[in-house]
Protein backbone atom coordinates (compact mmCIF):
# COMPACT_ATOMS: atom_id res chain seq x y z
CA UNK A 1 0.00 0.00 0.00
CA UNK A 2 1.43 3.58 -0.87
CA UNK A 3 1.71 6.03 1.57
CA UNK A 4 -0.60 8.09 0.03
CA UNK A 5 -3.41 5.59 0.31
CA UNK A 6 -2.79 4.46 3.90
CA UNK A 7 -2.72 8.10 4.42
CA UNK A 8 -6.33 8.49 2.81
CA UNK A 9 -7.46 5.57 4.81
CA UNK A 10 -6.87 6.56 7.82
CA UNK A 11 -8.28 9.58 7.17
CA UNK A 12 -11.49 8.13 5.99
CA UNK A 13 -11.59 5.73 9.34
CA UNK A 14 -11.08 9.36 11.36
CA UNK A 15 -13.80 10.77 8.88
CA UNK A 16 -16.47 7.33 9.73
CA UNK A 17 -16.03 7.61 13.57
CA UNK A 18 -16.31 11.62 14.18
CA UNK A 19 -19.34 11.27 11.87
CA UNK A 20 -20.52 8.26 13.68
CA UNK A 21 -20.22 10.21 17.25
CA UNK A 22 -21.91 13.23 16.43
CA UNK A 23 -24.67 11.61 14.12
CA UNK A 24 -25.33 9.25 17.56
CA UNK A 25 -25.37 12.88 19.35
CA UNK A 26 -27.93 14.30 17.19
CA UNK A 27 -30.48 11.27 18.20
CA UNK A 28 -29.70 11.72 21.80
CA UNK A 29 -30.26 15.45 21.62
CA UNK A 30 -33.60 14.31 19.80
CA UNK A 31 -34.44 11.96 23.06
CA UNK A 32 -33.95 14.85 25.31
CA UNK A 33 -30.66 13.20 26.78
CA UNK A 34 -28.02 15.59 25.39
CA UNK A 35 -27.62 18.89 24.72
CA UNK A 36 -27.80 22.51 26.87
CA UNK A 37 -30.90 23.49 28.07
CA UNK A 38 -30.71 26.88 26.11
CA UNK A 39 -30.41 24.95 22.91
CA UNK A 40 -33.52 22.51 24.14
CA UNK A 41 -36.08 25.91 24.89
CA UNK A 42 -35.72 27.70 21.42
CA UNK A 43 -35.67 24.37 19.40
CA UNK A 44 -39.14 24.39 21.68
CA UNK A 45 -40.30 27.00 19.56
CA UNK A 46 -39.27 25.54 15.86
CA UNK A 47 -39.95 22.18 17.06
CA UNK A 48 -40.91 21.18 13.40
CA UNK A 49 -37.86 22.54 11.93
CA UNK A 50 -35.80 21.52 14.92
CA UNK A 51 -36.72 17.99 14.02
CA UNK A 52 -36.57 18.04 10.66
CA UNK A 53 -33.43 19.20 11.07
CA UNK A 54 -31.60 17.19 13.96
CA UNK A 55 -33.23 13.86 12.70
CA UNK A 56 -32.46 14.28 8.67
CA UNK A 57 -28.88 15.81 9.47
CA UNK A 58 -28.15 13.47 11.92
CA UNK A 59 -28.67 10.36 8.99
CA UNK A 60 -27.16 11.72 6.73
CA UNK A 61 -24.16 12.17 8.79
CA UNK A 62 -24.42 8.68 9.02
CA UNK A 63 -24.67 7.72 5.92
CA UNK A 64 -22.65 10.41 4.21
CA UNK A 65 -18.95 9.14 4.48
CA UNK A 66 -19.53 5.50 4.07
CA UNK A 67 -20.79 6.40 0.79
CA UNK A 68 -16.69 6.78 -0.01
CA UNK A 69 -15.52 3.35 0.44
CA UNK A 70 -14.62 2.10 -2.25
CA UNK A 71 -15.29 -0.99 -1.74
CA UNK A 72 -18.91 -0.76 -0.90
CA UNK A 73 -19.40 1.27 -4.02
CA UNK A 74 -17.90 -1.15 -6.46
CA UNK A 75 -18.82 -4.41 -4.91
CA UNK A 76 -22.27 -3.61 -4.27
CA UNK A 77 -23.06 -0.45 -5.97
CA UNK A 78 -26.84 -0.60 -5.84
CA UNK A 79 -26.55 -0.20 -1.76
CA UNK A 80 -24.47 2.48 -2.81
CA UNK A 81 -27.57 3.91 -5.12
CA UNK A 82 -30.11 3.02 -2.34
CA UNK A 83 -27.95 4.77 0.72
CA UNK A 84 -26.84 7.83 -1.83
CA UNK A 85 -30.72 8.27 -2.55
CA UNK A 86 -31.59 8.29 1.53
CA UNK A 87 -28.52 10.21 2.04
CA UNK A 88 -30.15 13.36 -0.21
CA UNK A 89 -33.71 12.84 0.60
CA UNK A 90 -32.27 13.13 4.32
CA UNK A 91 -30.37 16.80 3.52
CA UNK A 92 -33.76 17.73 1.55
CA UNK A 93 -35.49 17.18 5.20
CA UNK A 94 -32.36 18.51 7.31
CA UNK A 95 -31.12 21.23 5.33
CA UNK A 96 -35.44 22.80 4.88
CA UNK A 97 -34.94 22.41 8.98
CA UNK A 98 -31.62 23.72 9.04
CA UNK A 99 -33.03 26.96 7.03
CA UNK A 100 -35.71 27.24 9.41
CA UNK A 101 -33.57 27.44 12.46
CA UNK A 102 -31.29 29.41 11.15
CA UNK A 103 -33.20 32.61 11.71
CA UNK A 104 -33.17 32.45 15.25
CA UNK A 105 -30.16 30.87 15.82
CA UNK A 106 -27.73 31.64 19.15
CA UNK A 107 -24.81 33.95 17.59
CA UNK A 108 -26.99 37.03 16.66
CA UNK A 109 -26.76 38.05 13.08
CA UNK A 110 -23.47 36.89 11.71
CA UNK A 111 -23.76 33.35 13.10
CA UNK A 112 -27.36 33.79 11.75
CA UNK A 113 -26.27 34.09 7.70
CA UNK A 114 -23.10 31.88 8.65
CA UNK A 115 -25.92 28.53 9.14
CA UNK A 116 -28.26 30.11 6.51
CA UNK A 117 -25.53 30.24 3.49
CA UNK A 118 -24.12 26.88 4.66
CA UNK A 119 -28.04 25.46 4.45
CA UNK A 120 -28.75 27.14 1.04
CA UNK A 121 -25.07 25.76 -0.38
CA UNK A 122 -25.97 22.32 1.34
CA UNK A 123 -29.42 22.06 -0.44
CA UNK A 124 -27.72 23.19 -3.92
CA UNK A 125 -24.62 20.86 -3.77
CA UNK A 126 -27.21 17.96 -3.32
CA UNK A 127 -28.89 19.15 -5.97
CA UNK A 128 -25.84 19.42 -8.17
CA UNK A 129 -24.70 16.20 -7.14
CA UNK A 130 -28.09 14.23 -8.25
CA UNK A 131 -28.61 16.37 -11.65
CA UNK A 132 -25.28 15.06 -12.48
CA UNK A 133 -25.64 11.44 -11.53
CA UNK A 134 -29.12 11.56 -13.33
CA UNK A 135 -26.95 12.98 -16.91
CA UNK A 136 -24.55 9.81 -16.04
CA UNK A 137 -21.94 12.51 -15.34
CA UNK A 138 -19.54 10.47 -12.55
CA UNK A 139 -16.82 12.55 -12.27
CA UNK A 140 -18.75 15.95 -11.98
CA UNK A 141 -21.26 13.32 -8.87
CA UNK A 142 -18.30 13.01 -7.42
CA UNK A 143 -16.65 16.23 -7.21
CA UNK A 144 -20.52 17.76 -6.02
CA UNK A 145 -20.87 15.11 -3.63
CA UNK A 146 -17.12 15.39 -1.90
CA UNK A 147 -18.53 19.52 -1.93
CA UNK A 148 -21.79 18.61 -0.10
CA UNK A 149 -20.18 15.94 2.31
CA UNK A 150 -17.97 18.92 3.18
CA UNK A 151 -20.69 20.67 4.59
CA UNK A 152 -22.18 17.41 6.09
CA UNK A 153 -19.32 17.39 8.22
CA UNK A 154 -19.54 20.52 9.75
CA UNK A 155 -21.42 19.17 12.28
CA UNK A 156 -18.20 17.39 13.30
CA UNK A 157 -15.83 20.60 12.66
CA UNK A 158 -18.17 23.13 14.19
CA UNK A 159 -17.81 21.42 17.19
CA UNK A 160 -13.95 20.77 17.11
CA UNK A 161 -13.25 24.54 16.21
CA UNK A 162 -16.08 25.56 18.78
CA UNK A 163 -13.68 23.30 22.07
CA UNK A 164 -10.48 24.82 20.80
CA UNK A 165 -11.88 28.64 20.20
CA UNK A 166 -12.94 28.02 23.76
CA UNK A 167 -9.39 25.93 25.05
CA UNK A 168 -7.94 29.57 23.33
CA UNK A 169 -9.65 31.62 25.83
CA UNK A 170 -12.55 32.66 23.93
CA UNK A 171 -16.11 32.32 25.69
CA UNK A 172 -19.21 30.31 24.01
CA UNK A 173 -20.68 33.43 22.92
CA UNK A 174 -17.35 34.49 21.41
CA UNK A 175 -16.65 31.54 19.74
CA UNK A 176 -20.29 30.96 18.23
CA UNK A 177 -20.92 33.65 15.48
CA UNK A 178 -17.06 32.43 14.49
CA UNK A 179 -17.39 28.86 14.08
CA UNK A 180 -21.12 28.71 12.32
CA UNK A 181 -18.58 30.02 9.41
CA UNK A 182 -15.40 28.25 10.96
CA UNK A 183 -17.05 24.65 10.51
CA UNK A 184 -17.52 24.69 6.78
CA UNK A 185 -15.86 27.55 5.04
CA UNK A 186 -12.07 25.42 5.48
CA UNK A 187 -13.71 22.53 4.85
CA UNK A 188 -14.62 24.00 1.55
CA UNK A 189 -11.42 25.40 0.45
CA UNK A 190 -10.00 22.10 1.57
CA UNK A 191 -11.99 19.87 -1.40
CA UNK A 192 -11.43 22.98 -4.05
CA UNK A 193 -7.68 23.01 -3.19
CA UNK A 194 -7.85 18.82 -3.75
CA UNK A 195 -10.14 19.13 -6.67
CA UNK A 196 -7.96 20.95 -7.91
CA UNK A 197 -4.78 19.43 -7.04
CA UNK A 198 -6.38 16.03 -8.71
CA UNK A 199 -7.22 17.71 -11.64
CA UNK A 200 -3.81 19.31 -12.00
CA UNK A 201 -1.96 15.99 -11.59
CA UNK A 202 -4.12 14.01 -14.28
CA UNK A 203 -3.93 16.53 -17.02
CA UNK A 204 -0.10 16.06 -16.20
CA UNK A 205 -0.57 12.29 -16.15
CA UNK A 206 -2.13 12.61 -19.75
CA UNK A 207 0.63 14.96 -21.39
CA UNK A 208 3.26 12.38 -20.67
C1 LIG B 1 -24.71 21.22 6.92
C2 LIG B 1 -25.71 21.99 7.16
C3 LIG B 1 -26.19 22.36 8.54
C4 LIG B 1 -26.79 23.54 8.89
C5 LIG B 1 -27.06 24.70 7.95
C6 LIG B 1 -27.08 23.48 10.28
C7 LIG B 1 -27.72 24.50 10.99
C8 LIG B 1 -28.02 24.45 12.33
C9 LIG B 1 -28.61 25.52 13.08
C10 LIG B 1 -29.01 26.87 12.52
C11 LIG B 1 -28.74 25.09 14.36
C12 LIG B 1 -29.34 25.90 15.52
C13 LIG B 1 -28.25 26.62 16.23
C14 LIG B 1 -28.79 27.50 17.33
O1 LIG B 1 -29.95 27.36 17.70
O2 LIG B 1 -28.03 28.33 17.83
C15 LIG B 1 -28.24 23.73 14.42
C16 LIG B 1 -28.19 22.94 15.57
C17 LIG B 1 -27.95 21.58 15.57
N1 LIG B 1 -27.55 20.85 14.49
FE1 LIG B 1 -27.15 21.55 12.65
N2 LIG B 1 -26.68 22.27 10.79
C18 LIG B 1 -26.14 21.53 9.74
C19 LIG B 1 -25.66 20.24 9.81
C20 LIG B 1 -25.90 19.36 10.85
C21 LIG B 1 -25.60 17.95 10.84
C22 LIG B 1 -24.97 17.17 9.67
C23 LIG B 1 -25.98 17.45 12.05
C24 LIG B 1 -25.84 16.03 12.45
C25 LIG B 1 -25.41 15.67 13.59
C26 LIG B 1 -26.53 18.56 12.83
C27 LIG B 1 -27.05 18.47 14.11
C28 LIG B 1 -27.44 19.53 14.89
C29 LIG B 1 -27.79 19.42 16.29
C30 LIG B 1 -27.82 18.13 17.12
C31 LIG B 1 -28.11 20.71 16.72
C32 LIG B 1 -28.53 21.10 18.14
C33 LIG B 1 -27.50 22.01 18.79
C34 LIG B 1 -26.37 21.31 19.47
O3 LIG B 1 -26.58 20.64 20.48
O4 LIG B 1 -25.23 21.44 18.99
N3 LIG B 1 -26.47 19.70 12.07
N4 LIG B 1 -27.81 23.37 13.18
Amino acid sequence: MTAGRLLGNLGLTLVLLTSALIGVYAFLFQAGVAGSPEFHARFETRYVFASMHVLGSGVALLLGGMQFLTRLRTRVPALHRRLGQLYLLMILVGGIGGLGLAPVAHGGLVARVGFASLALLWLVSAGRAWFAIRAGDVVLHRHWMLRNFAMTFAAVTLRLHLGLLQLAGFSFDEAYPLVAWLAWVPNLLLVEWWLGWRGHRDTLRAST
